[in-house]
Order: structure tokens, then C-alpha cells, then sequence
């Protein structure tokens, strides 16, 4: 949700926002400006609707005139996407230049007081009412500085930021603040970096800060990084994190899309999350976060899982698992919702928060409110050190690298690894698990990310070829029973999210209760059909779709006959324990989908409307 870059050293600032932009763009793609302080220390502004790429063909001319500056992508809030909505905004006056990424909610009350005051605003953005508070304050205090009045204004406002400020009247200062959305510090050699998350600077240092809620600092190479809390000016010691984040890992690598790359990585993303944890040798499942806090989990009255999007699929999923396995009850929640319903939370409850990013605004709300009514907090997240990551009780990180495609691919399944560990540890400890039975699902296990290699290898030409068929559809059904019924509603997300067809998932049992009234010959309908899991239920569906002329594209275990011989597609993959299929049986659907709004002409990595890391809520 909006991507904020700022740099000052010795390179030239242009060149790094420009690039920390094309970095971050995954974050927010409808507008994108720039900043920069030129050598007579004046500020230079461009800014425009579009990508980062419209920005450049605008702003070439800055290149080589500054050596601190600041930019911005974003994901339009307050205010539709237009060159001037776009950030960065300037104060009244001129001197102040601001990029934000967050809401500030108060927003209108202090537009209100502003406007009274005499200032005016050109842009509908919360952005712009931050700026002038901060020359407000300039003026009303004459004998305060420039970071004392951002901090001022900070102690103003509720709702989320993340800010960088340059006042023409500090030259050579940043300053920075945070609540809610993150921000990152890059410690280099004479030079220091600002951004959303460390890609931006990840070839220039490894060493960061990762600036906590309610901090702000002022950034300069006369003096450093000076961290205070905003409340007080309680003077903060940094804690510098050394960065483990590759170049390699935040490009294509060959792929056209992040997101083809994404989905082809996920043998080794899922090998990866196992790895160190799952000793099939020893026959043991090491997950100190679990292990740590055992009693926890043996003697919660429920667990409750709380996510959004294809991290809520991942928790239904865990659910299958957990309850199967572990024998504990589980709810699954939608954040949104959760926080929001004044929920009964004991302390015997065991909160679950599943999110790729560890940002998104509403699981974080939702986690921080179990939290308080003293629920056991955990976390699964794929960004380390993201926010979420730190203010649980304990977690367990998915190892599944940056995901930078917008559509959520190898998170999802490495979600899907630590729950089935999770599960099957709780299993074993818990007594429900046999020995035998654990040895062989855990080697099973281990064999996933071969099977998800095959999955790959022996349908990617194939799905390129049924993709084509179906470019022109307007809507799709994806069915699924059991485990795979979470899987259905995920590869339904998949295709709408990339190729803006229709699409909606279902428990294929569900169908007759409604959505079989759609079904006629032009509606193709995805069904997930493994041998185990119901499949003679699944049988008897596809019995019910062909009646009525649907189009069924089927996914099946090798040498499955009965749903084959009726579908007018067949994607094959190999069995599976039923417990596995969701894993496997996601891989194609990904593919399809890709496929499909490639073939469309879609922006694949980012989808219209849609952001990264949902910091908003
Ligand atoms: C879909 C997708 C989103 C996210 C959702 C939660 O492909 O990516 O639905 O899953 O916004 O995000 P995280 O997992 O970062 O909390």
C-alpha cells in the first residue's frame, strides 16, 4: 500500500529513488513521484499519474542534480489516482515536501482548522493536511526546529504512517516517522537509505533499521540517525539488523512475470520452510515456537486462525489440518471481521495470525485485540521482522523468500507446509497421531516438493494450451470437496484477481443449493477430483455439470478414468494423501490463471486496483 523511498550520500539520489520505486511498485502502482533537493538546496518536485515509468519519461531531467531525495508509488486512498493526488505533496509555503504511506483519519479535522488558519490545498489526499501541520507548527513556535515540529505533528494525527519529510530550510535532512506502516533504514557508507521494505538498497548495505511503531528519526550524514518515540522524545539506541535478502531473490531470474518465477519456485520455497524442522530420520518435527509453548496449544480450548485473502485460504485449510491431526477445535476468521464483532477471547484461546506481508492493517488489529483479552498469540508470516513477526508470542516463518507478484503463489503453500507440520506435531505430541501413521505421513511430506516439480513440468505446456480457451470466458466455478474445498476458493481468487474474469469457488456439494442454476455450456468449471477425498461425491458432481452442458476442466490423480472420461479437460497430478492435495492440486490452478490473464494481455505482477501488502484498512 504505497512504497516510500528516500536517500542521502554521495551517489546520485535520482537514480536510487527511481530504482527504490521500480523496487517497491509491487506496493502501489496508480501514481508515482519524486523529490529532490538540488545543489542550490531547493526542492524540485515530479509527479504523475501512472507507473514508475511515466515518471521517468517526466522527470529524466532531475537525473544527476541531487544527492538526497525522496519518492513515492502509490495505491490511491483518500482521493482518486491523479497527478495531483499524487505524492509528494508540498506545504503551503513550499519549503516542506512529504511522502506518506498509511490514512491519517483525523485528517478532516485538522483540514477543517488548517482551512480556517488560511492555509489551501490543492489535492483531496490526507497527505497534503499532514504537510501544512507541519508548517503550522513551524509558524506558531518560531524557536522550534523542523524535526520537532514533524513531531508535533505526528502527536496530532491517529491512524497509520509512514512518513519522509525534507524541509529547503534543513538541507542535507530527512526525517522520518512511523505507526502502522513500515519503514526501513539502510546504514551504508557515508550514505543512508529510507524504504517501505530494505529492497530498494539490498545492493548498497546489508545492515538496516527497522523502525518500531511510534518512532520517528532524523536522518543526516552530519549526525547520524537519531531515533526518538514521537509521544515523548525519549531518545532511542538503534538496533541495526544485518539484511539477509539477495539481489537474486527480489529479480526475475528469466521469467517474464514475478509471478511465473514465484510459482516455479515453489518446489524449493516448500523445501525450504521444511527445512531444519522436518528430520524424517529421527522421525521428529522441530518447531521451537510450538515446542516452546506446547502446553499452550494441548490445553487451548480452540485455536482460532485470523487472516485475509489467500492467507484466510491457507487457515481454512489449517483448519482440515489441525482438527484432523491435532484434534483441537479451530475457527477460521477473516481479520476484518474478527476485529470488529467484539469476539469472546479467553486465555485459553491460541490466536493464529496467517500473513505474507505481516503488515495487513486488519489481521494486525485484529491479532493486537486477542492479544489484549489475553489469547496465546502466533504468528505465520513470510516477511521477517514484518510487523506482525514481532508482536506475536511466539511463530514460525514461512521460508519462502520475497513473493513480489501481486497474486499470492509460493506463500501459500509454504502457509500450507507449516500448518501440516503444525498439525502433525500437535498429532504427535497429543497422542492422536500413531507413531506409523506420523512416520508416513511425515516422509510424504518430504516428497511434496518433488511432486509439486512433476506438477510443474508435466503440465505447464499443457495449461498454456487449455488457458487459450478460455480468454474470452466471463465467469468461472471452481468446485472442490474436503481439503480441497479451501483449494477451489483459492484458485477461484487466483483468476479473478489477475484476469478480472468472474470467478467463484465453492464446496462442490454446495452447488446444488444454488449456483447450479449458472451452469450451462458456457460456463467453464474448474473441479478439483483426487482419489482420496470424497471421490465418488466428486463423481456424481461432475455426473450434475455435464447434464447441463458445463465445461469441465478436471484435476486428477495419473491414471484416474471415471472423472476423465467426462471432462472436456484433464490436468493430471500424482496422489497424494488427502491432506497433501491442496498443495499439489493449487500448482496447476496457479498456472492456469497466469495463463489466462496473460493471454489476456493483463499486467500479471500487478492487477489493477490491487496492492501488495494491505496496510490500510
Ligand atoms: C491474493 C493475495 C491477497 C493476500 C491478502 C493478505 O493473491 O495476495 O489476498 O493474501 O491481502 O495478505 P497477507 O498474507 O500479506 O496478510
Amino acid at each position: 500500500m504505497c512504497g516510500i523511498v528516500g536517500y542521502t550520500g554521495f551517489q546520485d539520489a535520482y537514480d536510487i529513488v527511481i530504482n527504490g520505486l521500480r523496487r517497491l511498485e509491487y506496493r502501489g502502482y496508480d501514481s508515482a513521484g519524486i523529490v529532490l533537493e538540488n545543489e542550490n538546496k531547493k526542492l524540485e518536485v515530479e509527479k504523475t499519474k501512472g507507473k514508475v515509468e511515466d515518471l521517468v519519461s517526466i522527470s529524466e531531467g532531475l537525473r544527476g542534480k541531487a544527492k538526497i531525495g525522496m519518492g513515492h508509488t502509490r495505491w490511491a486512498t483518500h482521493g482518486v489516482p491523479s497527478d495531483r493526488n499524487s505524492h509528494p505533496h508540498l506545504s503551503n509555503n513550499g519549503k516542506i515536501a512529504i511522502v506518506h504511506n498509511g490514512i491519517i483519519e483525523n485528517y478532516d479535522t485538522i483540514k477543517t482548522m488548517l482551512v480556517e488558519k488560511g492555509f489551501t490545498f490543492k489535492s483531496e489526499t490526507d497527505t497534503e493536511v499532514l504537510v501544512n501541520l507541519i508548517q503550522y507548527f513551524m509558524e506558531l513556535n518560531p524557536e522550534i526546529d523542523f524535526p520537532t515540529a514533524v513531531r508535533y505533528a505526528l502527536n496530532e494525527v491517529y491512524g497509520a504512517y509512514a512518513i519522509t519529510v525534507l524541509h529547503e530550510d534543513y538541507p542535507g535532512v530527512l526525517v522520518v516517522g512511523r505507526l502502522g506502516s513500515p519503514l526501513a533504514i539502510g546504514i551504508g557508507d557515508k550514505e543512508y537509505f529510507i524504504a517501505s521494505d530494505a529492497s530498494p538498497f539490498v545492493e548498497f548495505t546489508k545492515e538496516a533499521i527497522y523502525l518500531e511503531e511510534g518512532h520517528m528519526a532524523t536522518i543526516s550524514l552530519e549526525t547520524g540517525v537519531d531515533i526518538r518515540t514521537i509521544n515523548e522524545n525519549s531518545k532511542i539506541e538503534p538496533e541495526i539488523q544485518q539484511l539477509k535478502l539477495s539481489l537474486e531473490q527480489i529479480e526475475k531470474g528469466g521469467y517474464e512475470h514475478f509471478m511465473l518465477k514465484e510459482i516455479f519456485e515453489q518446489p524449493k520455497s516448500i523445501h525450504d520452510t521444511m527445512r531444519g524442522r522436518l528430520l524424517v530420520g529421527e522421525g521428529i518435527i522441530k518447531m521451537a515456537g510450538i515446542w516452546d509453548h506446547i502446553e499452550k496449544f494441548k490445553n487451548a480450548n480452540r485455536i482460532i486462525i485470523i487472516a485475509c485473502g489467500t492467507s484466510w485460504h491457507a487457515g481454512l485449510i489449517g483448519e482440515y489440518l489441525i482438527e484432523e491431526y491435532g484434534r483441537i477445535p479451530v475457527e477460521v476468521e477473516y481479520a476484518s471481521e474478527f476485529r470488529y464483532r467484539n469476539p469472546i477471547i479467553t486465555d485459553r484461546d491460541v490466536v493464529i495470525a496467517i500473513s505474507q506481508s505481516g503488515e495487513t492493517a486488519d489481521t494486525m488489529a485484529a491479532l493486537k485485540l486477542a492479544k489484549e483479552k489475553g489469547a496465546f498469540i502466533y504468528g505465520i508470516c513470510n516477511v521477517v521482522d514484518s510487523s506482525i513477526a514481532r508482536i506475536t508470542d511466539a511463530g514460525s516463518y514461512t521460508h519462502a523468500g520475497p513473493e513480489i507478484g501481486v497474486a499470492s503463489t509460493k506463500a501459500f503453500t509454504a502457509q500450507l507446509t507449516i500448518l501440516t507440520l503444525i498439525a502433525f506435531k500437535l498429532g504427535k505430541h497429543n497422542g492422536n497421531l500413531g507413531n506409523a501413521d506420523f512416520m508416513s505421513l511425515i516422509a510424504e511430506l518430504d516428497a511434496i516438493p518433488k511432486k509439486v516439480e512433476d506438477v510443474l513440468s508435466s503440465t505447464h505446456e499443457q495449461i498454456q494450451e487449455i488457458a487459450k480457451d478460455f480468454v474470452n470466458a466471463t465467469n468461472f466455478l471452481y468446485l472442490g470437496r474436503g481439503y480441497n474445498y479451501p483449494a477451489a476458493l483459492e484458485g477461484a481468487l487466483k483468476l479473478k484477481e489477475i484476469s478480472y474474469i468472474h470467478a467463484e469457488g465453492y464446496p462442490a456439494a454446495e452447488m446444488k443449493h444454488g449456483p447450479i442454476a449458472l451452469i450451462d455450456e458456457n460456463m467453464p468449471i474448474v473441479i478439483i477430483a483426487p482419489k482420496k477425498g470424497h471421490y465418488d461425491k466428486i463423481v456424481s458432481n461432475v455426473q450434475e455439470i455435464k447434464a447441463r452442458k458445463g465445461k469441465v476442466i478436471a484435476v486428477v490423480n495419473k491414471g484416474d478414468r471415471q472423472v476423465s472420461e467426462m471432462a472436456d479437460y484433464v490436468i493430471e497430478i500424482p496422489e497424494t494423501s488427502e491432506c497433501f492435495s491442496p498443495i499439489v492440486a493449487s500448482v496447476p490452478l496457479q498456472l492456469l490463471a497466469y495463463y489466462i490473464a496473460v493471454y489476456r494481455g493483463a499486467n500479471v505482477d500487478q492487477p489493477r486496483n490491487l496492492a501488495k501488502s494491505v496496510t490500510v484498512e
